[in-house]
């Protein structure tokens, strides 16, 4: 079963709580938190306090993506303020220091996860496999919503999907990235088993009927 989180980073920031109870409503599998420090990427979003708040109010499954430098320091924070999953970048530390956040994410009962940028080879996470529960293929340049999906990373979310099935079968994949109902079902295609969705759901009026859709066409053969 193909699960989607929407993405708040395209939603509107002022009624952000209403904009999460709607997705919500609307059969949200996971909500898609993008954390950026405005230095792994040139750009700033949310943080802490609004994670924090965000818990309060929903039961939804919080997927935060860390677009952040050296995340070992912000690992146990982000556990304790609501996350359920946490993923980290692999271009964003040493892989010791990496294993060491993996490992804060685990000891504080949550699932970890590893991005990668768009031009990372896909053969990166291998060592990284026996410590996740999620690998995220990146699709566009990480930092900004409302990008179209680069196609040349379709064939490097097939090696990754093999290498999950190998070595970590039921890791998930999630992409991450331009998706929408045209490029769906070639992500699920190739492998994908979590689709980060933002503008296709939150550039919508009608988030129902663009959650319905998104599904209608992950379930359509490539
Ligand atoms: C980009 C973020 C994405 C973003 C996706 O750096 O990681 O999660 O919200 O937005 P769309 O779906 O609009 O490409
Ligand atoms: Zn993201």
């Amino acid at each position: 079963m193909i699960k989607i989180a929407p993405s708040i980073l395209a939603a509107d920031f002022a009624k952000l709580g209403s904009e999460v109870d709607q997705v919500a409503a609307a059969g949200a599998d996971w909500l898609h938190i993008d954390v950026m420090d405005g230095k792994f990427v040139p750009n700033i979003s949310l943080g802490f306090p609004v994670i924090k708040c965000l818990r309060k109010r929903t039961d939804l499954f919080f997927d935060v993506h860390l677009m952040v430098e050296a995340p070992r320091r912000f690992a146990a924070r982000f556990c304790d303020e609501g996350a359920d999953m946490l993923t980290v970048h692999v271009e964003a530390d040493e892989p010791q220091y990496l294993i060491e956040a993996l490992r804060t994410i685990h000891s504080r009962g949550k699932l970890a996860g590893l991005a990668i940028k768009p031009s990372t080879p896909g053969g990166i996470v291998l060592p990284f496999l026996e410590y996740l529960d999620m690998v995220l293929v990146m699709t566009v340049e990480p930092g900004f919503g409302g990008q179209s999906l680069r196609q040349e990373t379709l064939a490097k979310m097939r090696g990754v999907r093999a290498l999950i099935d190998q070595y970590k079968p039921g890791c998930e994949l999630e992409v991450d990235g331009g998706v929408d109902i045209h490029t769906a079902p070639l992500v699920v295609d190739s492998g994908a088993s979590v689709l980060v969705a933002g503008s296709a759901v939150f550039g919508r009026t009608d988030r129902a009927a663009a959650m319905d859709e998104l599904r209608m066409a992950a379930a359509v053969k490539a």
